[in-house]
């Protein structure tokens, strides 16, 4: 199963999306690939966010490494599952997807646990620490109904 992570600035939600869930495959010992991407361009080669790398170091997890990058038309085709964390990115793969095949790769990340209410993770971006601890928990909570989905695909 290949997953695909994406945000807008792909530096604070979906790098910590992304690392979530590759520590759960890895701690599964199950196969799979997960990236993230942002629908805009403009944090392209950066770290992710301080807060992020934080927050995710505090749960054991390195998300150091990640460098951030623009969603591309190619990645419809090289990803299985591709998750928006918000409305906005949803309504941008949407605006882009060129076929059924693409719209139908494209789900709300909340979805995973509360199906069909399209809750967006909010953008933590401008606020406080507190908001990229509310975002962890949140995408915590999502990637491990992710995970046991992949794992009953698998078996
Ligand atoms: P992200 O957060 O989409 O979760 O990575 C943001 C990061 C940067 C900006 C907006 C949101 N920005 O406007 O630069």
């Amino acid at each position: 199963m290949k997953v695909l992570m994406v945000c807008l600035g792909n530096i604070c939600r979906s790098p910590l999306a992304e690392g979530i869930l590759r520590n759960k495959l890895e701690m599964r010992g199950l196969a799979g690939e997960v990236d993230s991407a942002g629908t805009a361009a403009y944090h392209t080669g950066e770290k992710p966010d301080r807060r992020s790398i934080e927050i995710a170091k505090k749960h054991g997890i390195d998300i150091s490494y990640q460098r951030g990058r623009q969603f591309e038309m190619a990645d419809f085709k090289r990803f299985d599952k591709i998750y928006a964390m918000d409305r906005h990115n949803y309504n941008d793969l949407i605006a882009l997807a060129r076929d059924p095949i693409e719209r139908q790769k494209v789900e709300m990340i909340l979805n995973a646990v509360n199906p069909k209410e399209n809750r967006s993770v909010p953008d933590p971006y401008y606020g406080g620490k507190d908001g990229f601890i509310n975002v962890y928990n949140m995408l915590d909570e999502a990637c491990e109904v992710i995970v046991n989905m992949i794992e009953q695909k698998s078996n």
